[in-house]
């Protein structure tokens, strides 16, 4: 199937991070603004070090940023530097209005009705913007769609102690549209199991849970998500395809995968559509939902996405099948599942 086959039915994501689906011309002008080498001039010097290894930044560092040649990288290591670079040219909290309000327009172009977003708030406060301010800003819904969900990624390479100060000070001024959290960064160097008492906090204050797990690392890291932090969902999870224990759990028990198979490809996780797994997760019965993870950085659409699964093997009412899952595994209390193609009485196309 084609991706224009997909693009004016209302659409729901749930795996999709906010500075990841920043468009590319808004992180121009954030270049444009702040001058490359003036916004570093206080980053530690392990970003320096982290950021002079990947030659598309240094381009950028130069002054020569062009989308095509910036967002490619050939590891999982150099998407999250990259990742992590374009965090310090949201510097205001215009800055970070606009790049929630640039999201949605471009949620809007793809008829994607409902969303919940990650966003990596401490990112934020690093470059100087209050805490208080970006919880005031989530809490802000316009009454038009999209309806955005928020999940925080409490980001796992600032490690437990700080992730859990940081969700005490979320806790207490706790955004309207809240809905989860989440770990994202480096799976690899800092795995789910310390963080066990900073999800058993967020669940205890009502909210959801899901995690980066079976992305960089394999099923240990998946299984230690499940009975360790206890998740409602896995993001990624698909890396459980090698032990059929877990995968035979993760069907019985009903836990969603937020499958992201362009971003997997992108970071290394697997070389081509023909490699990545979710086949097989799916033949196991393992519910997956399909999502873009960082749109910008892995040049794919929601669309596309959907697309690309017919060269995993996918029939097409198993796609929109999979399409579905997106509203059916929402965390917020679920928008009217849409009738394919058509807009629902409860949520309006954009
Ligand atoms: N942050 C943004 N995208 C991510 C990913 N795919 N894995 C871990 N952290 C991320
Ligand atoms: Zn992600």
């Amino acid at each position: 199937m084609a991706a224009t086959d997909f693009l004016a039915q209302p659409k729901a994501e749930l795996h999709v991070h906010l500075r990841g689906a920043i468009p590319p011309e808004f992180l121009g002008a954030l270049l444009r603004k702040y001058p490359p080498q003036e916004a570093l001039a206080n980053a530690p010097g392990r970003h320096r070090r982290l950021f002079a290894g990947q030659a598309n930044i240094r381009a950028a560092l130069a002054g020569h940023y062009e989308e095509n040649a910036f967002f490619r990288y050939d590891s999982f290591d150099g998407f999250l530097a990259t990742y992590l670079f374009t965090s310090y040219f949201v510097r205001s909290i215009e800055d970070f209005r606009g790049l929630i309000a640039a999201v949605r327009r471009q949620f809007c172009r793809e008829n994607i009705v409902y969303a919940e977003v990650t966003v990596s708030v401490i990112e934020y406060v690093n470059q100087g913007i209050p805490l208080e301010a970006l919880l005031e800003a989530l809490s802000e819904e316009p009454e038009t769609p999209p309806r955005v969900r928020w999940i925080v990624d409490l980001v796992r390479n600032i490690g437990p102690e700080a992730a859990e100060s940081l969700l005490d000070r979320i806790l207490e001024r706790r955004p309207r549209n809240l809905a989860a959290v989440t770990l994202g960064g480096a799976e690899h160097l800092f795995p789910p199991a310390p963080f066990e008492r900073v999800f058993a906090k967020a669940r205890g204050a009502g909210l959801r849970l899901t995690v980066h797990a079976g992305e960089a690392l394999g099923p240990e890291s998946v299984w230690d998500a499940l009975r360790i932090l206890k998740v409602d969902r896995i993001g990624h999870g698909v890396r459980a395809v090698e032990d059929p224990a877990l995968v035979a759990h993760l069907a019985a028990q009903r836990i969603p995968l937020e499958v992201c198979p362009t971003s997997n490809i992108r970071t290394g996780i697997y070389r081509s559509y023909g490699e990545h797994p979710a086949r097989r997760l799916f033949e196991a019965g393992v519910p997956l939902t399909v999502s873009t993870d960082d749109p910008t950085f892995f040049r794919v659409t929601l669309s596309r996405e959907l697309s690309a699964l017919t060269a995993l093997g996918f029939s097409p009412d198993e796609i929109e099948g999979i399409a579905a899952n997106g509203f059916r595994f929402a965390f917020a209390p679920p928008p009217a599942t849409p009738q394919c193609g058509k807009a629902t009485p409860a949520i309006r196309p954009c």
